[in-house]
């Protein structure tokens, strides 16, 4: 799946620091949606217990039957059904199947799908090529494991074929998962797309079926529709003709048949959309959306883009795209960022449409990296498929990194390869530097349950998969590394692979190259990155050229009751560098080592972990910290621009865990003065933004905010200076979201004549509403920062604007800067708004409390209402798209008094008979995370206090 809940769009968009409009992030909720979901489906399964070790009562298939090739008719209707009073599906689908072992069972997934009796049965069974079917005894369903169970009187005979044959009817519900509804308006028209999200284990809902990766098989689809709407599918259309059935006219779509493929990557739209289309080519691309945002020429990027990336991947890959078209489609209601469904790539509209005039550099990014994503599955995910889940790690961590490689040669000037260190390594950081996180890689036999599975889809597998897979392309070299996968795809087309695989080519290709002198073999190396969890800190002492590692925790005091099979020791590639030379790539293999070049002179300074290619932090004597200081304050340009990044993060996070000194931390800061570049800024706004989190409610406050009003000065004038006023734009990107990350600091910092600059242009715009000259890239924040400081009048006309707005990045930007209002009635209002799905989509619901809590005044006025309505929200919102986790974790992150872990203790006490659902684990978080921010308050405020009044003067 593209991009869920692990990745936010928050470039070029303000931080922590700006307060509420800060967590502008686009938080897609398919992760725990699919959780909440598993969850509740397990909670009914309890009350249909049988005997236990029944084959239908095991999670897994039995794999005695292997499906040869499908032939699916499904019949969405798109106005609701008379009779039951919802929107309905009706199928039919014949699966062709060969016996591997004897057996009378037939088993498969059939989950929420009301199967018509046939002969009193759920199912009718044929035998192919002569083969003579047994007759049926009797079928039943099973709730639990989802599976449909038809029992034969005889067995069925190794190497022969069989048909099976069910009638079925089905929910077209707006749940965002199966087949499923999606609402629009076109004007005062209402219209209705149906449309799939079948990963992971959705399939199931939409036909009965072999529903595990491994079970590949071809699929014959034939869709049946009204006339005048558009059917799409995995496959190009073969066939569409008018017919006449059961007295209504319709249309009937077939497709072609697709390759050998996994039920997790089906796909079937019907909509009324349109299209544009690339001309000529070998490979067919369209781009499909609304009418309207067609007509407009949003899909146009997206148009522009996706042959580009799709020539990268084919050479990249050293193999032909395996299909004749790319369909990519965007729709109102989706659950994840996007689906790499083979040949027909569904999106959120964000994350596919484009408009110069509104949309920013940060949203053109972002639909670059997701296209490049899902393009990146065609051959690795959906050529080569995981055997099962648990190396669900290895197809979204290669996804996700090889994504920034396909964006970079889409948009050469972005800086991708850097931009990957911030959105990815340091995001998952710190996730995993916690007591509590999971290794990447898991055993085959503990992951069976649909929650389970979709538990997997979480930041550990997206983000630090791809991290260390870039660490292995890097110490391998891109070349040997790519050689490498195009073997492992041509030797497993078609077919499914475990992780051992991949290794295995890698090896191959590296042993091919006698310069590479790994200390140990590719398997033996990633094991230790794969099969237990956290990283290292790499420690050190440049008076000694001593060198170690050890386990990096945030929270030094948290235990860790996880054993690891090597200790929490890792084989460590380190790229380092000497008063700005690069050195020979140093292996630490040991928990501790000598390093004697890494000793040092008092003049010179080390810095480990060029480029941060590696997956670990770096810590170093006090002498070398301080040389470093002093680098970055008399020549920073020395170090490079990604190691200005590491720095501060580094530093922070190691203070955070009392591994250096506060003050040294916030030392890192001194040198900003003369930072121009984007990435050490966006650090600094996001270590920084803990501390305005901790402290924005009290007397460090003002000290803070004068400081970094000083630091902040000279960038704000540098872009004032280089725009002309304000009045063009910087060229590259990042100079772009440097220059937005100066005006978002230096008005909420309080800046001479950011805020005055802010309104005149929001003025301006409520003078002119239907002409907006605020620069799409500068929106986000000057929305937020006029609404912060403006009152109702600015409420409402912003309000207005979001419901007009015709392109999904335009309205996302407002719904975020409407929770930045300081006005507290507009807020509640606002709280209101996000449970009437007429006011805010239930898609965007969580992310728009989210937004309001993390305002500083809208915080406690988002938790009294989540208090007030959580009965309301647990029962209604449980099973939709309701992300409580997120929830939970957003509104409490300021909590650091005595008196929040009271009131959040008593919220827990006063829900506990209900319990949590999906959000058990965020709850037990806040209260750790709040437990431990009241410690690191009383720890450090003093210090703090000390060190901003010192230095703000
Ligand atoms: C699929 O089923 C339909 C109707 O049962 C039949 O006409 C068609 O030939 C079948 N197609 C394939 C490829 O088996
Ligand atoms: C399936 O059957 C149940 C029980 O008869 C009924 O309540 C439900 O509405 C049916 N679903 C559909 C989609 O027809
Ligand atoms: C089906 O009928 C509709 C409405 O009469 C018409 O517009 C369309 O062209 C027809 N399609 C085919 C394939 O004949
Ligand atoms: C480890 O176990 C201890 C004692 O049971 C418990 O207090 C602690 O929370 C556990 N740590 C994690 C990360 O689960
Ligand atoms: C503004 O630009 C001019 C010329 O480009 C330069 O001389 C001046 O130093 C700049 N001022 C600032 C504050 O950067
Ligand atoms: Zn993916």
């Amino acid at each position: 799946m593209g991009k869920g809940f692990f990745i936010s769009k928050n470039l070029g968009i303000a931080g922590v620091v700006v307060g509420a409009g800060a967590l502008a992030t686009i938080i897609a909720l398919s992760v725990v949606y699919s959780q909440e979901k598993g969850k509740n489906q397990d909670v009914e399964a309890q009350t249909t217990l049988s005997p236990p070790k029944d084959p239908w009562d095991i999670y897994r298939l039995p794999h005695s039957l292997a499906p040869v090739s499908y032939n699916i008719t499904l019949w969405p209707r798109l106005v609701i059904n008379d009779i039951t009073g919802l929107y309905i599906f009706t199928g039919q689908s014949a699966v062709l199947f060969e016996c591997k072992k004897e057996t009378d069972l037939i088993i498969l997934h059939s989950n929420k799908l009301n199967l018509t009796l046939i002969n009193g049965q759920h199912a009718r069974l044929t035998g192919v090529d002569g083969a003579e079917a047994p007759a049926i005894q009797n079928s039943w369903l099973v709730k639990k494991t989802q599976f449909l169970v038809v029992r034969l009187q005889s067995s069925l005979q190794v190497g022969k074929r069989y048909e099976l044959y069910t009638d079925f009817t089905g929910e077209l519900a707006d749940d965002l998962g199966g087949f499923y509804r999606s609402e629009y308006y076109e004007g005062e028209i209402k219209k209705v797309v149906a449309t799939t999200q079948m990963q992971p284990v959705n399939a199931r809902k939409a036909f009965p079926c072999f529903d595990e990766p491994a079970m590949k098989a071809v699929f014959h689809m034939t869709l049946i529709h009204p006339h005048g709407t558009v059917a799409l599918a995995n496959g190009m259309v073969l066939a569409s003709v008018n017919v006449t059935i059961g007295g209504q006219d319709v249309t009937r779509t077939s497709f072609e048949a697709t390759p050998t493929m996994s039920t997790y990557l089906l796909a079937f739209v019907v909509c009324e959309f349109s299209f544009i289309s690339s001309d000529g080519g070998k490979v067919l691309i369209r781009i499909w959306a609304r009418k309207q945002a067609i007509d407009e020429g949003q899909g146009d990027y997206a148009l522009k883009k996706t042959g580009p990336v799709l020539e990268f991947f084919e050479t990249y890959y050293n193999t032909d795209y395996p299909l004749n078209k790319s369909d990519q489609i965007a729709l109102p209601d989706f659950s994840a960022g996007a689906m790499e469904n083979w040949g027909l790539i569904t999106y959120r509209e964000t994350a596919l449409l484009f408009n110069n005039a509104s949309s920013s550099s940060a949203d053109k990014e972002w639909i670059a990296t997701v296209i490049s994503h899902e393009l990146a599955h065609m051959w690795f995910g959906n050529l080569v498929t995981m055997k099962w889940w648990n190396d669900l790690w290895l197809n979204e961590g290669f996804a996700s990194y090889v994504s920034y490689l396909g964006a970079n040669s889409a948009e050469p000037t972005w800086n991708f390869p850097d931009l990957i260190v911030l959105k990815e390594v340091y995001k998952v950081m710190s996730v995993d530097s916690l007591a509590s996180s999971h290794p990447l890689s898991t055993r085959e036999e503990d992951i069976l349950e649909p929650a389970q599975i979709s538990e997997l889809f979480d930041s550990i597998t997206y983000s630090k998969g791809a991290a260390v897979l870039r660490m292995l392309s890097e110490f391998l070299t891109e070349p040997v590394f790519a050689r490498g996968l195009s073997t492992y795809l041509n030797a497993h087309k078609y077919s499914n692979t475990v992780y051992q695989d991949l290794w295995n080519h890698l090896q191959k290709s590296a042993d091919m190259n006698t310069e590479l002198n790994l200390p140990a073999s590719v398997e033996d190396i990633m094991n230790r990155w794969i099969l237990q969890m956290g990283f290292p800190v790499v420690t050190i002492d440049t008076t000694k050229g001593h060198i170690a590692q050890n386990h990096f925790l945030l929270d030094p005091d948290s235990t860790v009751n996880r054993t690891s099979p090597f200790q929490y020791e890792w084989i460590v590639p380190i790229k380092w560098m000497k008063s700005g030379a690069d050195q020979t790539l140093y292996w630490l293999q040991t928990k501790t080592a000598t390093h004697l070049p890494m000793k040092t002179s008092e003049s010179e300074w080390v810095l480990a972990n060029t480029k941060v290619s590696g997956f670990f932090r770096v810590n170093y004597d006090p002498g070398n910290w301080d040389r470093l200081i002093t680098q970055l304050s008399t020549d920073h340009e020395v170090i490079p621009v990604v190691n200005r990044a590491q720095i501060v993060d580094d530093a922070f996070n190691l203070a955070k865990a009392k591994k250096v000194s506060t003050s040294l931390a916030l030392s890192t800061t001194l040198y900003l003065q003369k930072e121009r570049e984007y990435m050490p800024w966006e650090m600094v706004d996001r270590n920084m933004g803990y501390f305005f989190l901790m402290f924005d409610r009290s007397e460090v406050y003002g000290h803070m905010q004068a400081y970094l009003n000083k630091q902040v000065t000279p960038l704000f004038e540098y872009f004032k200076n280089i725009t002309a006023n304000w009045t063009t734009i910087p060229e590259k990107p990042l100079d772009q979201y440097s220059q937005v990350k100066a005006i978002s600091l230096a008005c909420s910092t309080g800046v001479a004549g950011c805020d005055s600059l802010i309104k005149a242009w929001f003025q301006d715009w409520m003078k002119t509403p239907e002409v907006n000259r605020i620069h799409p890239n500068l929106r986000q924040t000057v929305y937020c920062r006029a609404l912060a400081s403006g009152g109702m009048e600015e409420w409402d006309f912003a309000w207005k604007r979001y419901k007009e707005a015709t392109i999904a990045s335009e309205a996302d930007k407002l719904m975020y800067a409407l929770a930045c209002t300081r006005v507290p009635w507009l807020l509640n209002r606002y709280l209101e708004y996000c449970l009437d799905p007429q006011m805010i989509r239930k898609q965007d619901a969580t992310a728009t409390i989210v937004s309001i809590a993390s305002n500083v005044v809208g915080q406690p006025l988002a938790w009294n209402f989540i208090r007030a309505h959580w009965g309301n929200l647990y029962n209604n919102y449980g099973g939709g798209s309701f992300s409580f986790g997120r929830l939970i974790e957003g509104i409490t992150r300021r909590f650091s008094s005595e008196f929040e872990l009271k009131e959040l203790q008593q919220f827990i006490n006063e829900n506990a008979e209900q319990g949590f659902g999906s959000a058990s684990q965020a709850v037990d978080q806040a209260l750790e995370r709040t437990k431990a921010n009241i410690k690191w308050v009383a720890e450090n405020k003093a210090d703090v206090l000390k060190w901003f009044t010192d230095n703000s003067a």
